[in-house]
């Protein structure tokens, strides 16, 4: 495993590119509607994300085709856009990454359509609260298991389950670096945070079971059982002190 510190300078650049993608999941909200679709948000992300002078590096990624996974209802990640229209009630992943100046920066958020049935606002809900329960665990001198375990916990209190195929991860000037971060695990286990270290922190949680199935296009993960599926990530730094969001404001 190879876990690198990043500089001062290195971080500034980082949340340069954070903040793009916090403004590009900003600026794509008020278009997540009744009737538009997934392709159209996708262009909309990538023409917002270029004007920055920045690239949406998930185009291309291992032959990815397009700027954002754009993910519904049971599709838990790695959604393809295309000519799908939303519909009322449904949920919608935006998960992309943004390049600027060579760093990497992966932000997710979940979106609701119209009207989404309470359970599943809930769900919407508490994927939130499993992240910001995971990110509380960062500061140096905590372990990776630490924030495994927190999101597990939170994730089982609220019913729900937790998507084990998929991981967050250390990032910088590559998209996925080193240590993976898994959404469930052993407290006081795994990697030692230390100020300088980055990572995206992502739980996927499901309202129904845990498993998943791989579609035929090689790329878009479902539930098996068809429930909806939520996924909330942030890009942050360990700091002196604790954690600092690097896709934010
Ligand atoms: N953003 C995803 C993650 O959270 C990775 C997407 S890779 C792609 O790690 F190729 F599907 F874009
Ligand atoms: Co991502
Ligand atoms: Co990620």
């Amino acid at each position: 495993m190879k876990v690198t510190i990043k500089s001062k300078r290195e971080i500034d650049l980082m949340r340069e590119a954070g903040h793009i993608n916090f403004l590009a999941h900003q600026m794509i909200e008020p278009y997540i509607k009744v009737g538009v679709t997934t392709k159209e948000l996708d262009k909309r992300i990538h023409d917002f994300v270029v004007k920055q002078d920045a690239y949406p590096s998930c185009l291309g990624y291992e032959g990815f085709p397009a700027s954002a996974c754009i993910s519904v209802n049971d599709e838990v990640v790695h959604g393809i856009p295309g000519n799908r229209k939303l519909k009322n009630g449904d949920i919608v992943k935006l998960d992309f990454t943004v390049r600027k100046n060579g760093y990497e920066s992966d932000m997710t958020r979940t979106y609701l359509v119209g009207e989404v049935d309470e359970r599943v606002v809930q769900l919407v809900q508490d994927t939130k609260g499993a992240l910001e329960a995971g990110m509380e665990m960062v500061k140096p001198g905590n372990q990776v298991g630490d924030i495994s375990h927190a999101i597990e916990v939170y994730a089982h209190a609220h019913g729900l389950s937790v998507v084990e195929e998929l991981c967050g991860h250390g990032i910088g000037t590559d998209m996925h670096e080193d240590p993976e971060v898994p959404n469930f695990g052993e407290a006081h286990t795994g990697l030692v945070l230390k100020p300088g270290m980055v990572i995206a922190i992502e739980p996927m949680l499901n309202l129904g079971k845990k498993d998943v199935v791989m579609l035929e296009n090689g790329w878009t993960v479902v539930s098996e059982d068809g429930s909806p599926s939520a996924h909330f990530e942030h890009t942050v730094c360990v700091t002196e002190d604790g954690y600092e969001i690097l896709t934010g404001e």
